[in-house]
This record gives C-alpha cells, sequence and structure tokens, in this order.
C-alpha cells in the first residue's frame, strides 16, 4: 500500500489552494549571513476565510460533516480564534449552520476575527473564559440532540488525529528535503501531522521544531506524541511507525497567549522589511523568532536547508490598537 492509498478511504474536501507556494528568502539569508537557505511554506495563502492551517484540518472535519448528515458545526476559542474563522468560513460554503463559543480576546478590543465570524453568518456564543469553551459546547450541543439536530462538535483548533491529517497530507506537497521545519505550535494538531507525514513519506530525517504560542513545551510535546497514535489507527499504520522527535521550544511565548513578544515583534518587522511577508504577532512571528535563534546560535545554524511554515493568522495585525 502506497502512503497516498491510506488516505483514499478517508473523506477530504479541498477548499484550499494548492500545493502552497514554497518561496526562498534570500534577502534575510545575506542579512543574517548565514549558512542555511531559508525558505518559506505560504500556507498564510491556502484561502477561505483569510486562509492559515486550518483550513487543511478542516477540510477533513466538513467533508464528514456533508457524508454523514451532520446539520450544525459548533467549536470554540478565543474571539481572535483564526480556527473559529475558517469553521465559519467553510461552513458557510457548504451551507451548514456555524455556533461558535467565543472567550474575551487576551488584549481586549474588537478583534478582525469577530467581525468576519458574523460576516460569514456564525452564531456567537461568549463565555467569561477558556475553561467554560468546552462544557458550554458540550450542553449546546447536548441541546441540540435533544431537538433531533445532528450537530457536529469540532474540539479546540481541530487538533485531532482527523484534523491532523490535512499536515500528514501537506508534507507530500514538499519538492526537497529541508533539514528543518519550523513552525508555531499551540494545540499541536500541525505538528503532529507534520511528524507523522514526513514518516508517512520517507523523510524521518527531516527534523520539525514547533515553537509555542503560549503552553509549555512538555505539555505541547505528550498532546503531539498522543495525536500521532491517533493517526497511526486512523491510517491503519502499525503502532509507533509515525511517531518520530517532537521538539517544542517555548522560549518567546513572551507574556502569554494572544500577546506578543519582544523577539516575535523584531521577527515581524524583520520579515516584513527584507522579504515583504507578514507574519502575524501572536503565533508566526514567535515561531519564526524561534528559527532566528535557530540558524544564529543553535542546532539549525549548520542546515542545508531550513523551512518555515507559515500558518497564517495575520488578521490579528488588524485586532491592535481597539
Ligand atoms: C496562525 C496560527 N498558527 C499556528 C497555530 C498553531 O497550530 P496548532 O493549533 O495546530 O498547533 C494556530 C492555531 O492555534 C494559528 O492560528
Amino acid at each position: 500500500m502506497t502512503p497516498m492509498d491510506r488516505f483514499r478511504r478517508i473523506g477530504r474536501l479541498e477548499f484550499g489552494h494548492y500545493p502552497t507556494p514554497v518561496q526562498e528568502m534570500a534577502r534575510l539569508r545575506a542579512y543574517l549571513g548565514m549558512k542555511p537557505r531559508l525558505w518559506v511554506k505560504r500556507d498564510d495563502w491556502t484561502g477561505p476565510g483569510f486562509g492559515g492551517n486550518k483550513v487543511r484540518k478542516l477540510e477533513y472535519y466538513l467533508s464528514k460533516a456533508l457524508r454523514q448528515g451532520y446539520d450544525v458545526v459548533l467549536t470554540c476559542g478565543a474571539e481572535t480564534s483564526n480556527h473559529c474563522r475558517v469553521t465559519a468560513a467553510l461552513a458557510a460554503q457548504c451551507g451548514l449552520e456555524c455556533h461558535l463559543i467565543l472567550n474575551p480576546a487576551a488584549q481586549g478590543g474588537q478583534p478582525a476575527s469577530l467581525f468576519l465570524d458574523e460576516l460569514f453568518g456564525a452564531r456567537m456564543h461568549k463565555v467569561k473564559d477558556r475553561t467554560e469553551r468546552a462544557p458550554e459546547l458540550a450542553r449546546l450541543a447536548g441541546e441540540m440532540r435533544a431537538q433531533g439536530r445532528r450537530p457536529m462538535e469540532i474540539p479546540l483548533g481541530a487538533s485531532t488525529p482527523l484534523g491532523a491529517l490535512g499536515f500528514v497530507h501537506a508534507v507530500s506537497e514538499l519538492q526537497f528535503q529541508p533539514e528543518w521545519i519550523c513552525h508555531s505550535t499551540s494545540s499541536g494538531g500541525t505538528q503532529a501531522g507534520l511528524v507523522a507525514g514526513l514518516a508517512l513519506f520517507g523523510m524521518k530525517e527531516t527534523r520539525v521544531l514547533g515553537v509555542s504560542a503560549d503552553d509549555p513545551a512538555a505539555e505541547i510535546e505528550e498532546t503531539v506524541r498522543g495525536i500521532i497514535a491517533g493517526i497511526e489507527l486512523d491510517l491503519e499504520a502499525p503502532a509507533c511507525s509515525l511517531q518520530g522527535e517532537v521538539r517544542v521550544d517555548d522560549r518567546f511565548t513572551g507574556p502569554g497567549y494572544g500577546i506578543p513578544s519582544e523577539e516575535s515583534e523584531e521577527a515581524l518587522r524583520l520579515l516584513a522589511r527584507l522579504e515583504g511577508i507578514v507574519l502575524d504577532p501572536v503565533y508566526s512571528a514567535k515561531a519564526f523568532a524561534g528559527l532566528l535563534a535557530g540558524v544564529r546560535e543553535g542546532a539549525m545554524a549548520e542546515a542545508r536547508d531550513v523551512l518555515f511554515w507559515h500558518t497564517g493568522g495575520q488578521l490579528a495585525l488588524f485586532s491592535r490598537g481597539m
């Protein structure tokens, strides 16, 4: 069975535009005076709902919803959530009702994402803080079931084995094998998919560095390993065959979730000025700070090719100062 055969049984609706481009960042490399060639995979351009990494994950969920007759989707996150916004956009495209359980943005104000959630027709349910999200989601889904509806509950960030398949599949788009892939990590689905995908497509020498947006490294690493074990079941792969080294760097989280750090501000400005590429301040810019540290004095300094996987989220730039 080829790696692609393993996917054929699992339904996917393609909403994004693939393969997303890979660009070289030659001016940044020259500026840094570094040995590795630096590349960026533009998943900020996946498309729907202003793109980003969530599109790939939700393609599996929305496919399942339509195939299995769900009539409403529910998910949760902060008011700035890229995942919630993309869920709302794709649900609109599929003609499905969408409910979002949202806690206030870390920096207050009226985030741009929230405006778009409403524009996409999502129904919003506000909760006080993140601990109230999952119970409210379960309560609402229960209420809908009691009314005879078919609600699909999509967990935070769609970071489950099903959602992570989007990133297993994404690895098949790579035309060369970098020694390192660096990306933003939080609920773990992106990293789990990349690590499992590299194993599935025979690229185990490529190392993945997830740079935490918020949580401690050990916590995210454990979550990622758990999701990979679930992917093995979904793809009917032998146990442990898709596990690889799971590395998370949590040195660039700054004040915490949804808040930029000094290093993320530097990374954001540097990449914009040298390459005309825009990061978001609370996920991908923290990750890019991790890449800069890695190539400047860390483990990536001697590599030949380093790939930054841009996970999107730039709308957060427009939530500032409100
Ligand atoms: C822009 C962006 N980058 C990275 C991540 C992290 O991805 P994951 O939740 O799959 O770890 C998220 C979501 O949380 C995100 O919105």
